[in-house]
């Protein structure tokens, strides 16, 4: 049968300096879609590049004393460490200083020139070098780039021009009926009332001003423009008017460009009146995604606060940086980067969830069964609940991954880990392995190897060495049947006699935040201390559901007094305290409006968790917990000292 294909690609970036975490971003997301497109049976063809040419690297080489070539080289061999030491699986890395793309690039100028859509002029107006975008004296922001707003330059030049108007209404229409070309819907509007609407101005696409870019074919004095060289390599690196047309055949149009919102308009006006005016097929979706930012904004080397993807690999792991990246931002929204942030991810969706399914389950295991897999017995309710789950999430997984949605995929399988370990704790094994039930025990253990089977290869798209590490425990590394996409279609493939390696390695330890932890992090270079060390392995009681007295010890509980109490509006059950710990005053929303008038908890001491993370309800920030008693009859009461002690003292 017919492989279905899939193309996708990311933009190719500027070698003009070392990127930041913030670039990282696109290709980890690209990358992530295409290993699950492979995973799901697709041949898939996935590009990324870099964009060497224009007056910005020009300027660059020169400021380092360099050609340009040399200086291009160097920093392209860093890009492509660190596309490695990121996992990028790209099939191709297309460089525009390359013959193969130069000689294509030269014959589309051809092309659009002979066919009447480019003609020769006159230059005036605004140049902004960072962005290598033209501007008008209209679209200028206080005289700065709109975009970036920095200084722009004004140029006069002989240069070419590209007909933009004589396709502005065919684009319009093609945006129009095609609602999912452009996405989120948010910059389609943008492009259509800001740039479209008011009409399109024809395009410089030649500049003599400097020297280093491709040579307008028929009149080398030109260079051709940065953007439509760029532009071109999505179809260059398939081998457009070559001689191969092959990969054209096979992937133009391309199923999904990947690019950050502030290059959209180059994306989704420029590069397809280039593609109609060659006469070829637009691509299927350009998705703009949001940035990375950190508290003080935008990351960007001239603000100094640009964060070095390979300090926080170095430190924490690629899995671990993949992670924190699909999983904290909803892809097309901005998003913040802080250690501590990550550090939480980690510790709470890594280290308990995930890690601590693995090691409880492999640690009753090998108590129980001496690490072999079981054979399983007949499936109860609850184990149908389980299996159910496990089977639908392929599908839920790949629908919000057609729709980029990274975040979201990810959440659904947490959710899944979630319910697995809640199953540990209902099905309470040791309890069963107690009273000798050894058939349920059976079961219970084999569903949860199973639930684990699935995870781990549902996770390979998005973290690709961990999956690997869990295999190698359950001693199923290698077993390509059942680690492909229909094996995790079936519940129960997992061959009974296995022998599973338990605690050989701990997959992601705990880390405790040190003294700096919670500071915003500007800008982490080699010589920073980390922010974050690990701690010791978990033990193995806690398979069983028992926690340590350090566990125990990280829990800050203290004595408040209520200090204010008020209903609030809309929200039946939800009281707005401030309780005093003596030294500090902290506001609490607590569901215990159904049993305590606000003006009768005034003056009350009671037991408060004092490091909770803080919450939002009902809008109302929430920094801590009260902790009170209920029944099964639903009485709840607080829970109180039994003399009196001052605010703030610690429960122990
Ligand atoms: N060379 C052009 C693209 C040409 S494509 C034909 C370019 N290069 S870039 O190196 O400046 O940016 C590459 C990608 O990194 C862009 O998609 C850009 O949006 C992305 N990011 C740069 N900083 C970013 C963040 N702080 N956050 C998220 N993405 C960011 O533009």
């Amino acid at each position: 049968m017919h492989k279905k294909t899939f193309y996708i690609t990311t933009p190719i970036y500027y070698p003009s300096d070392k990127l930041h975490i913030g670039h990282s971003y696109t290709t980890v997301a690209a990358d992530a879609m295409a290993r699950f497109k492979r995973l799901t049976g697709h041949q898939v063809h996935f590009l990324t590049g870099t964009d060497e040419h224009g007056q910005k690297i020009e300027r660059q080489a020169q400021q380092a004393g360099k050609q340009p070539q040399a200086f291009v080289d160097e920093i392209v061999t860093w890009i492509k460490r660190l596309w490695d030491i990121f996992d990028i699986s790209a099939d191709d890395f297309i460089r525009t200083t390359e013959e193969r793309h130069k000689i294509s690039v030269q014959k589309i100028f051809q092309k659009f020139y002979e066919q009447g859509d480019i003609y020769k002029s006159k230059y005036e107006g605004w140049y902004c070098t960072p962005c290598e975008a033209f501007w008008t004296e209209r679209q200028l922001a206080e005289k700065n780039c709109p975009d970036c707003k920095r200084p722009v330059e004004l140029v006069t030049e002989e240069s070419y021009f590209f007909r933009m108007s004589k396709y502005t209404d065919r684009l319009m229409e093609y945006i129009e009926k095609n609602p999912g070309f452009i996405q989120p819907v948010s910059r389609k509007n943008e492009m259509i009332n800001n740039f479209l609407k008011p009409g399109l101005e024809d395009l410089c696409v030649s500049r003599t001003s400097f020297s280093w870019g491709i040579p307008v074919p028929f009149d080398p004095a030109h260079v051709i423009y940065v953007w439509l060289d760029a532009l071109s390599n999505y179809i260059t690196a398939l081998g457009y008017l070559s001689d191969d047309q092959s990969k054209m055949q096979t992937f133009w149009p391309a199923d999904v460009q990947l690019i950050g919102k502030e290059i959209v308009r180059f994306h989704t006006i420029y590069w397809p009146i280039f593609l109609m005016a060659l006469g070829l097929d637009l691509p299927k979706q350009v998705f703009g995604h949001g940035w990375l930012l950190l508290e003080e904004g935008k990351m960007s080397k001239s603000k100094g606060n640009v964060i070095d993807p390979e300090v926080l690999i170095d430190r924490y792991g690629s899995d671990a940086i993949r992670y924190f990246l699909l999983r904290e931002i909803p892809f097309g929204a901005d998003g913040h980067f802080s250690e501590t942030a990550l550090i939480q991810r980690l510790n709470f969706d890594l280290a308990n969830d995930l890690g601590n399914l693995l090691n409880r389950t492999l640690a009753m295991l090998n108590k129980y069964f001496a690490g072999r897999v079981p054979t399983p017995g007949k499936r109860e309710a609850l184990d149908l609940e389980l299996s159910g789950m496990a089977l639908a999430l392929p599908d839920v997984m790949e629908q919000l991954m057609d729709q980029l949605q990274f975040s979201g995929a990810l959440t659904e399988l947490w959710k899944f880990i979630g319910r697995a370990n809640k199953y540990i704790d209902e099905t309470a094994p040791w309890a069963l392995a107690k009273a000798g039930s050894q058939e349920r025990l059976a079961t219970v253990m084999y569903n949860l190897l199973e639930s684990i089977r699935i995870v781990s290869v549902l996770l390979l798209p998005f973290m690709p060495r961990t999956p690997e590490r869990i295999w190698q425990q359950l001693g199923i590394a290698g077993e390509a049947d059942i680690l492909s996409w229909e094996s995790i279609r079936q519940f129960g493939v997992i061959p009974s006699g296995t022998q599973t390696v338990a605690g050989s390695e701990v997959l992601f330890p705990r880390l405790e935040l040190t003294e700096e932890g919670g500071a915003p992090v500007r800008q982490a270079t080699k010589k920073d201390k980390p922010l974050a060390v690990a701690k010791e392995a978990p033990r193995v009681e806690e398979a069983e559901g028992l926690i340590s007295i350090e566990d125990f010890g990280r829990v800050d509980l203290r004595i408040v007094e209520i200090t204010a109490a008020q209903k609030i509006e809309g929200a039946d059950k939800l009281l707005k305290l401030t309780v005093s710990l003596g030294k500090e005053e902290r506001q609490v929303v607590a569901g215990i409006a159904k049993h305590y008038e606000p003006e009768s908890l005034l003056g009350k001491r009671v037991l408060f968790v004092a490091n909770l993370k803080p919450a939002k309800l009902r809008g109302l920030r929430s920094e801590g917990m009260l902790l009170a008693a209920a029944d099964e009859q639903g009485n709840l009461v607080l829970v109180t000292t039994e003399k009196p002690i001052s605010s703030g003292s610690k429960v122990k």
